[in-house]
């Protein structure tokens, strides 16, 4: 048995050899490990195990349904093309079904050998984990995909390893989350984070309320309970939890709407159609608030079977309650002021509105989440703190003796690159915090709010970045952090994902395919692969304005939150710029490099006059054709810098002006979007 580690061994491999691992991609893709989450521990064999035929599942007599689902899905998977069931085993052993929102264990071992598979775990959580790294194992060979021979030994770092989804901001159908379970199961992902009301939408039915969806979900889309029991099941089939979240005090917009007697002031209000925060909070004073709450909360928590629910608490600047006298009074009569004993202090309403909501939750057994801003020296110390303002909510909510959980770092609607995330851990080797402490981090959760992503964009804004988080939340901490490691096996997982039934490659290309309308779609793409949309919160600020109903069909929309072929473009110029020339220990870049660098710049500057015309004549592409003239110059600026490398030429004081001069209007956005290059095009050209 040849010893492979996971991430440290891999990661130095990798590191030492940049250019060797460009150099020698396909003949890699045979041998290293594709998993994602690496393992705690892999040790890879010579033998095969082909999978020409089903393998022949042997399960426990007492197996139950989550195992018993999951081991003929996976069967399914790992040999697609067969119905012929062969002599090869997979054996299923587990100690008992595991309980997820008991933090039951996902501990797990799973050999391959010639011969067959067997999995052991002590709960039913660990073999559905196995069986996600099994169905990452098949490689390809002449005669087909085969299992290669391996022993592995793997449990989780942390028990909460969650995805945020906002169907409030925009519905996702059932088929949405569905898919995306499936997602969160392959990469172990084990909480589904379900946003389910917010300002411009009340998305799940109540009974009790009826409003609430029919008058308070402004396009009219909701969830029935009927179909919230659906993904409950699917979920639960997965061993991924279901926490719901509720949104308040503030973010209530569309339950005013639907039930105005819970307004903090007596204006009118109309459903809600931008995205922009409202600070619009229901009144936390009168005891009509609670007993509505009490009801609803009756209604949900018996339909959410989870220990746990999310009370939400951001964003309430409080300025509805500073301006309604009656609330003032209240908060006068109450003693809720700043320490002039005359000013009334919003944090203190919330708390108390947070102790009220925290005392219903409690009556129905539930343990409560919220946002870092509920976070105050009078919360009740059983409230877990969700932080996404910074690390330090984190790190401030476990010295106050609170369970917590960091999404910092981890907003994939920000658009940011999947090492960003890879890089922040909850828990780093410099965490200020004290064992004790750190014991109360329960782990993450990826989040994916969607004020600029509809059900149709949804996955490709998710997937596969939300593997980067998955993976630091799962595998163990690594002495040697791999990003070029992360990246190679994220691709893998990206196309594994698409067969599990995602959209996130095929949905942008139809995009792009509408764009073109009759024209080709080739040149759209090869510019579309180099943007990204606009990042962190920038969309709102780029004087277009959205609403509701603004279709997410543009080609900011179609654009990849991360630009892998300016990922690569970058990795290149990095494998060339090492010296410059003129400086000590130049050497001309590597002939390989510098052609398929030429080769792509090439491209880029002959995309632009394929693409001009297309822009012109399709309206809904004319807002994008300064980036596609602006990529013909960045590739303008790559291929003279190209030819002063390989002749060991500094370049002179004008050209790096001009250069200068074309970079820097290059890195403007248009349509809310911009290109990915021009970073990486500044390295190359020693700007
Ligand atoms: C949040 O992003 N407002 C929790």
């Amino acid at each position: 048995m040849r010893k492979a580690d996971g991430a440290q061994k891999w990661g130095k491999w990798l590191a030492l050899g940049l250019l060797l691992g460009l150099l020698t991609r396909p003949a890699m893709a045979q041998t290293a490990p594709t998993l994602l989450p690496l393992p705690a521990e892999a040790r890879y064999g010579q033998g095969r195990l082909p999978l020409k035929a089903a393998l022949k599942p042997l399960l426990p007599a007492s197996v139950d349904a989550a195992v018993a689902g999951a081991v003929g899905r996976t069967i399914g998977r790992l040999s697609p093309a067969t119905k012929t069931v062969g002599t090869a085993t997979l054996q299923v052993r587990y100690g008992r079904v595991g309980r997820p929102e008991k933090f039951d264990e996902e501990r797990y071992s799973l050999r391959v050998t010639p011969m067959g598979v067997s999995i052991d775990a002590p709960t039913s959580l660990g073999v559905l984990r196995a069986l996600a790294t099994l169905e990452q194992l098949p490689r390809p060979d002449k005669k087909g995909r085969y299992l290669p021979e391996v022993d592995i030994q793997d449990q989780p770092r942390f028990a909460w390893r969650g995805l945020l989804i906002d169907a409030a901001r925009h519905f996702m159908p059932v088929a949405v989350i569905k898919r995306n379970l499936d997602g969160m199961a392959a990469v172990k992902l084990n909480v589904l984070h379900w946003h389910l009301t917010d300002d411009q939408g009340f998305r799940i039915e109540s009974k009790v309320f009826p409003r609430l969806q029919t008058v308070g979900s402004t396009d009219g889309l909701f969830y029935t309970q009927a179909e919230v029991r659906e993904v409950l099941a699917y979920a639960a089939a997965r061993g991924i939890r279901v926490v719901p979240e509720f949104d308040m005090p503030s973010h209530t917009t569309s339950w005013i709407v639907a039930y105005p007697r819970l307004a903090s002031n007596d204006s009118v209000y109309a459903p809600y159609t931008k995205w922009r925060t409202t600070n619009v909070a229901i009144d936390p004073t009168r005891e009509t608030t609670y007993t509505f709450i009490d009801s609803l909360l009756t209604e949900m928590t018996a339909l959410f079977p989870d220990p746990y629910f999310h009370a939400g608490g951001d964003e309430n600047d409080g300025r509805n309650w500073r301006r309604t006298p009656r609330i003032v009074a209240w908060m006068q009569a109450h003693n809720m002021t700043k320490a002039d004993g005359k000013t009334v202090d919003k944090h203190q309403l919330q708390t108390y509105f947070n102790r009220r909501v925290l005392a219903l939750l409690q009556q129905h057994g539930k343990t409560m989440l919220g946002w870092d801003e509920i976070l105050g020296p009078d919360l009740p110390k059983e409230v877990i703190i969700q932080s996404w303002r910074g690390k330090k909510g984190l790190n401030d909510a476990v010295k106050l003796g609170h369970p917590a959980l960091l999404s910092s770092g981890y907003y994939l609607d920000l658009n940011l690159t999947a090492a960003s995330s890879y890089l922040t851990d909850p828990l780093p080797p410099d965490t200020p915090l004290t064992p004790a402490e750190q014991k109360l981090v329960l782990g993450g959760e990826a989040a994916m709010w969607a004020e600029f992503a509809d059900s149709t964009v949804l996955d490709s804004r998710i997937w596969p970045r939300a593997g980067a988080v998955a993976e630091r939340l799962w595998s163990p901490q690594p002495a040697t952090q791999s990003v070029a490691d992360m990246y190679r096996r994220l691709n893998v997982l990206s196309a594994q994902l698409e067969t599990l039934g995602l959209r996130h490659r095929r949905v942008p290309e139809l995009l792009l395919k509408q764009l073109a309308g009759t024209g080709s779609v080739a040149p759209l793409r090869t510019l579309t692969e180099v943007l990204e949309p606009v990042k962190e919160y920038k969309r709102h600020f780029q004087g277009f304005d959205y609403t509701t109903a603004t279709p997410l069909n543009r080609l900011a929309d179609a654009a990849p939150a991360e630009s892998e072929v300016a990922r690569r473009f970058a990795v290149l110029v990095d494998s060339v710029v090492t010296v410059r020339p003129g400086a000590p220990g130049f050497l001309p870049p590597a002939p390989r490099q510098v052609a398929l660098l030429r080769a792509q710049a090439l491209r880029w500057q002959a995309n632009d006059v394929l693409l001009q015309p297309l822009m012109a004549a399709n309206p809904s592409l004319t807002e994008y054709a300064p980036l596609s003239a602006r990529l013909a110059g960045v590739a303008g600026v790559v291929l003279a810098r190209l030819t002063q490398l390989q002749a060991g030429q500094a370049p002179s004081a004008a050209w790096l002006a001009a250069t200068r001069a074309t970079l820097d209007a290059a890195q403007a956005p248009a349509g809310q979007a911009e290109l990915a290059v021009v970073k990486a095009a500044r390295k190359l050209a020693g700007l």
